[in-house]
Order: structure tokens, then sequence, then C-alpha cells
């Protein structure tokens, strides 16, 4: 059965959802395919902050009335190294700049409403979902829903199915670059019923490895601790999870890291990835599809965000005048941006981690390098002002 819309966008991740809000508000009619139920994506746990660009965006659009109510802003994060805090002052260094923590999966629920409210089309639990003759001026996705096969023929194609997903492998492997670092750890996250331990997120080196304190709620935690990257949860109950967490955030000064029942358990793997470029023919990459960035440094929603801004426009530019100029730069436009991302997202990994080769040297370089972070106001400024997020246009940071 065939079906025609001007954009047929895969994936209803935060850069699915947000590129078909962002079209319909400028009168471009587009179809969200995604493989997942409604209530999958709606719970499932993942990004926890914010940009400030983030923020104004989803504002200025009409789908951040929840998170200004519900969402926490914070105007510092903590840097835990020796067993003392160090504060960088987010506020303060940046001009008044701050993050928001908000659930990526209660952006997700605002941006469905928002699109279904709107008469949207988003289709879940869908299968087989391919894209062809994106080469052409006719491009078209193919799926099956309910068991049957759909043809969805479209003018343009957004690949924003994330890293796993079908588009970015479509792309012929001569007509793209690929840029990749694995590394040897990931991330062991878990939600807890606990209260606050801390007012601001804590970023903890230690020999033990690496840990990070973040909130979802007064009543909800969300914390991480460095693991290997083949480590299974089972090996994880929950007394060994406190015990190693409390080892790592221990302090001089006597502060308590507050337990919980523990209600999620997950291992994130760690890897930066960056594919140039960022589109072939008709088909269009953001988000994870096109670049993941570590943890470290809280980028990869906003990333998101800011490919699709872009992608937005263009394609705004492209059905009000035909003209293609915004489209064929569109991979330019976004990739200085993801760079400067992942060098900074790198960095935090890099200073915060141990490391498999670790030598007494390369801790002491780690510890050099914090305390010059957390006692130069420039070196402070350049870590805040990464943080809260670039200008969303990278070439105007004077
Ligand atoms: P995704 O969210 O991955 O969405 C892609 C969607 O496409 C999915 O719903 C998927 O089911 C669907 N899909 C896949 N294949 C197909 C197909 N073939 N057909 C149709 N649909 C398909 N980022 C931050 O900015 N701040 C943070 O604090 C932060 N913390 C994080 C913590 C963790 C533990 C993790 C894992 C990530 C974190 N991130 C963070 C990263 C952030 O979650 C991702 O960068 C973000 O989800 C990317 O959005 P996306 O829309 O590009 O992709
Ligand atoms: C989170 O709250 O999930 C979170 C916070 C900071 C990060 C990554 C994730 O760097």
């Amino acid at each position: 059965m065939g079906r025609e819309t001007q954009g047929g966008i895969v994936g209803a991740g935060p850069a699915g959802l947000l590129l078909s809000h962002l079209l319909h508000l400028q009168g471009i009619d587009s179809v969200v395919l995604e493989l997942r139920s409604r209530a999958d994506i709606e719970s499932t746990i993942r990004a926890g902050v914010l940009e400030q660009g983030t923020v104004d965006l989803l504002t200025a659009v009409g789908v951040g009335e929840r998170m200004r109510r519900e969402g926490s802003v914070h105007h510092g994060i903590v840097l835990r190294f020796g067993g003392r805090d160090h504060r960088i002052d987010l506020h303060g260094l940046t001009g008044g700049r701050a993050i928001m923590l908000y659930a990526q999966h209660e952006v997700i629920k605002d941006l469905v409403k928002a699109r279904l409210d709107a008469g949207g089309r988003l289709l879940f639990e869908v299968t087989d979902v391919s894209v062809h003759d994106f080469d052409t001026s006719a491009p078209k996705v193919r799926f099956r829903q309910g068991g049957e096969p759909q043809e969805l023929r479209c003018d343009f194609v957004a690949g924003c199915d994330g890293f796993h997903g079908i588009c970015r492998p479509s792309i012929p492997a001569t007509r793209r670059t690929e840029y990749q670092r694995i590394y040897p750890f990931g991330w062991f996250g878990i939600l807890a019923e606990a209260p606050r331990s801390t007012p601001e997120i804590i970023y903890a080196r230690h020999e033990r490895g690496f840990a990070l304190v973040s909130t979802r709620s007064p009543e909800l935690q969300r914390l991480y601790l460095q693991c290997d990257s083949k480590d299974d949860i089972a090996n994880w109950p929950d007394e060994r999870i406190w015990q190693e967490l409390k080892a790592r955030l221990a302090t001089t000064d006597g502060w308590s890291l507050m337990d919980g029942p523990i209600t999620q358990k997950g291992i994130v793997a760690m890897r930066s990835f960056v594919v140039e470029p960022m589109q072939y023919g008709r088909l269009f990459l953001a988000g994870d599809a096109a670049h993941i960035v570590t943890p470290t440094g809280a980028k990869g929603m906003n990333l998101a965000v800011a490919d699709v801004r872009v992608l937005a426009r263009a394609l705004a530019e492209f059905f009000t005048s035909r003209s293609t100029e915004l489209l064929e730069r569109y991979s330019q436009t976004c990739l200085p941006r993801v760079w400067r991302a992942q060098r900074f997202s790198w960095w935090m990994t890099a200073v915060t981690h141990r490391f498999d080769d670790d030598d007494a040297f390369s801790g002491q370089l780690q510890l050099a390098e914090l305390d010059y972070v957390t006692s130069s106001r420039a070196a402070a400024t350049a870590l805040a002002e990464n943080y809260v997020g670039l200008p969303m246009d990278a070439s105007s940071l004077k």
C-alpha cells in the first residue's frame, strides 16, 4: 500500500520527534516510523542533562511547559577528586547560563503528545524498515505495519534511527568516512528510590574508577559507576553497587551517600563515533545515527537537538523556495559542533576515568589537569561554556 508525505522520518527518539514537530510548525508534513511501542519509548531511561540552548529551543517551540515546571535548573557541577569537592560555577562563568535536569523520556512524552495533539502521524511498532532511491528526487521508505508491506513516498528521508539503525549503513560505504573510538570500560547506571545526596551533579575521579551522582527528582536518584564493558548486571547485587559507589565517592569531610531500593540497572558501552558527511542525496542523518559521544559530557541528546534544528531550517528553505543551498551545507554546518562536543566529551572522560594502561604518571597527570581546571578561572570557564552548551552556530564563539 502506498502513502505520501514530504518528510519520511525513521526513528522516534528526540531527533525524529523534534524534527517532525519543527517541520509541522513550518507547515511541512512528515511521517515518523518507529520500531518500538509508544509505552517503550516513553519509559526508556537515558539522558538527563539539557543544555541551555536545548531548553530555550524546546520552550520557544511550545514543548517546554512541563519541563519548566518539573525539571530542575542547576547553576553548577562538582568535580570530586582527592576526596574533596571543587565546584564549577556554570552560571557565574558563562554570564548567567545553566543546565536543566529533565529526563529524556519526559522530553519524548512531551514531543509525542504535541505531535499527536496536532494530528501528526507517528507509526509505532513497524518492522522491516528500509530506505530506497534517496539518490533520486523520489525517495521511498518501505516497512511493514501489522505484518502488511507499506511504501512511503517522500521528498526526503531523515535518518533519526540511532546508532544501530538502518539509515547510516544504507549509504554506500564508499561515500562515507567513519571515525570511531571504543573504550575498554562502560558505565553501570542505576535508578534508586533515595533522597538527594547533593544539590548538584558530582563527577568523581577515584583510583577505583569513575562515579557520577545525578538526580531525577527529590525521591529518585540516577547514579553511574565505571565498570568493565563486558561486565554483567548479574555480578552486581545491590549491596555491591552501594559499597562501590560509597568507596569511590568518599570524601575527607564526612559527606554521605543516601541509598535506597534500586529500581533499575543497566550497562552502557562507551564509544565515540562520527560519520562524515551526515547526508547522501536526499537522506539526512541526525543525532546518534550520525554520531555518538561518551556520556561524560552529557552532550548526546543536545547534539541530536542541534542537528534537527539545522535540518528543519534547511528543509523549510527548500520547501518555500526550492533552494537546496542550506540542505547542501547541512553536514558542514553540523560537524564543527559535533567535533567540539566529541573533544569535550573525550576530555571529560580522559580526566575522570581509570584506563587499562593506568600508571602512576597518568594518574598524576589527571590530577594536575583537574587541579588546573578547578583553580584557573580561564580553564574553569572553558569547561563551563562547553558544559552549558556552545552556541548553536559553532562559528560564533567570540
Ligand atoms: P535515539 O534516542 O537512539 O532514538 C532512535 C530511535 O529510532 C529509537 O526509538 C529506536 O527504537 C528507533 N529505531 C532504531 N532503528 C529503527 C528502524 N530501523 N526503524 C525505525 N525506528 C528505528 N545525552 C545528553 O544530551 N545528556 C545526557 O545527560 C545523556 N546521558 C546519557 C546517559 C546514558 C546512560 C545514555 C545511554 C545516553 C545518554 N545521552 C545523554 C545520550 C542520548 O540519550 C542520546 O544521544 C539520544 O537518545 C540520541 O537521540 P536520537 O533521537 O538521535 O536517537
Ligand atoms: C544523567 O543524569 O543521566 C547524566 C548526567 C550527567 C552525565 C550523563 C548522564 O554526564
